[in-house]
């Protein structure tokens, strides 16, 4: 199994970025725990960031033969008809992460354009978010 985990525009400043809102953790911490959890349930993790919406569609394409996209889109969920295209048009399960609750934040963050394409939504869990997306996926893909 393999798992292709998107991140999108802002997130390589995890870490710095609003600590209270995104915690202290950074990128490459965040790229460990996922490639931990990916280990012990014995799968495969691409882990990318971008802060462009053409690199993270052309990873989508590249990596076509994945069998299932965790993606924090960042800001780009919000407006990104591109990239709701390249995940709907992926085909296979996506899951959609925000590390912070977005529906409690500012109102033009309560929209998602991208989570039409995804199976499921975590809002608020934090880097939790990511690795429940990825045990999730894991049985779900067994079955
Ligand atoms: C985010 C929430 C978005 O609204 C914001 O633009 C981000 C991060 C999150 O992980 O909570 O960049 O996706």
């Amino acid at each position: 199994m393999k798992v292709l985990v998107l991140n999108g525009p802002n997130l390589a400043s995890l870490g710095r970025r609003e600590p209270m809102i995104y915690g202290k953790g950074t990128l490459a911490e965040l790229s460990d725990a996922v490639s931990d959890r990916a280990k012990a349930l014995g799968c495969d993790v691409i882990f990318f960031q971008s802060n462009h919406e053409g690199a993270l569609i052309d990873e989508i394409e590249k990596e076509r033969d994945a069998d299932a996209v965790i993606v924090n889109p960042g800001a780009l969920g919000h407006t990104s008809y591109a990239l709701y295209d390249a995940l709907r048009g992926f085909a296979k399960p996506v899951i959609e992460v925000h590390i912070s609750q977005v529906f409690a934040r500012e109102e033009f963050r309560h929209r998602s354009v991208t989570a039409a394409a995804a199976h499921a939504v975590i809002s608020g869990l934090g880097f939790s978010g990511y690795l429940l997306a990825l045990d999730y996926l894991a049985k779900m893909l067994k079955k």
